[in-house]
């Protein structure tokens, strides 16, 4: 990867999690939309692929600069922002979106695959949030902060229930962490995204065969939440919920909590 300073006064968008998915493609919609995009993840093969991706885009689009990083790791996320800020002068968005999935009943679960769920999704989102923040209120411009949560946060969620609860520790962080940024003038967005044709699934952690009945929910493509998270930092949403589907799941498990749980008790037994 080779770096030369990029410094000008393009927005400046940090997303982790960017070699695949719902990252990749909110990488490609931010160089889309003109912005410098600071795309990070472990697997640097596929990093090469977005940077090419994004130099294919038709002109004028943003510059991209890819940065290996391991989420669970502060050090490295320090060091990532570091290089960034090095080739781009300063941030202006960040984009927490490191993910991983797990299946599993909540005591029968393997530790280790618990381990990589909570240190990725919530040590993860801590680490790029703690990294960010200090040197948005240093620039004093004001900011944006989009956490990728799930329609799954707060569901009533048997054999999904640690990931679930990975994505309630994020969203309810977004909504507190709204008001203790409000006077840096840094908005959170609370991401509550629905089903979305990733890997995602594929590389869920733990028992891949309490699948067998799960619903054929629908599913939407992942440029679909790329381009709504561009829409979200310019109107400065706050809560984003892509389609009506999904917004039925989070009504549903508000008011009927139980009869939600049931059927994913059925489903997802082995
Ligand atoms: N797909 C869905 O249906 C869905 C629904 C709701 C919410 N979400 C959320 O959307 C986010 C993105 O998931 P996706 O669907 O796009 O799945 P994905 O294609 O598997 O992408 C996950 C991304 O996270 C990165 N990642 C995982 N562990 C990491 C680590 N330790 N350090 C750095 N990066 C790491 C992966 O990169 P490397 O492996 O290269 O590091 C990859 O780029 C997740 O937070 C997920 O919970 C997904």
């Amino acid at each position: 990867m080779t770096v030369t300073p990029h410094t000008n006064n393009h927005q400046v968008v940090l997303i982790t999690g960017a070699s695949s998915g719902i990252g990749y493609a909110a990488a490609l919609a931010f160089a889309k939309s003109g912005a410098n995009v600071i795309a990070t993840a472990r697997r640097v093969d596929r990093l090469a692929s977005l940077e090419t991706a994004v130099q294919r885009l038709p002109s004028p689009h943003g510059a991209i600069y890819a940065v290996a990083l391991d989420v669970r790791d502060p050090n490295d996320m320090q060091l990532a922002l570091q290089k960034g800020l090095e080739r781009f002068g300063h941030i202006d968005v960040l984009v927490a979106n490191a993910g991983v999935g797990q299946r599993g009943a909540v005591v029968d679960s393997d530790w280790d695959d618990l381990q990589i769920l909570l240190r990725t999704n919530i040590d993860g989102v801590l680490h790029s949030i703690r990294a960010v923040v200090p040197v948005m209120r240093k620039q004093g411009n004001g900011g944006h902060i989009i956490i990728v949560s799930s329609v799954a946060a707060n569901m009533t969620a048997p054999y999904t229930a640690c990931y679930s609860a990975s994505k309630a520790f994020v969203s309810s962080i977004a909504r507190s962490l709204r008001l203790e940024l409000e006077a840096d003038h840094i908005t959170v967005t609370d991401m509550l995204v629905g089903r979305t044709a990733t890997e995602f699934n594929e590389k869920r952690l733990g028992a891949s065969g309490y699948a067998a009945r799960a619903p054929k929910l629908p599913v939407m493509p992942a440029e679909k939440v790329g381009e709504a998270m561009v829409k979200a930092v310019n109107k400065r949403q706050k809560t984003v919920i892509l389609r009506f589907f999904d917004r039925l799941i989070i009504w549903a498990n508000a008011l009927v909590p139980n009869i939600i749980g049931r059927r994913a008790l059925k489903q997802y037994r082995v």
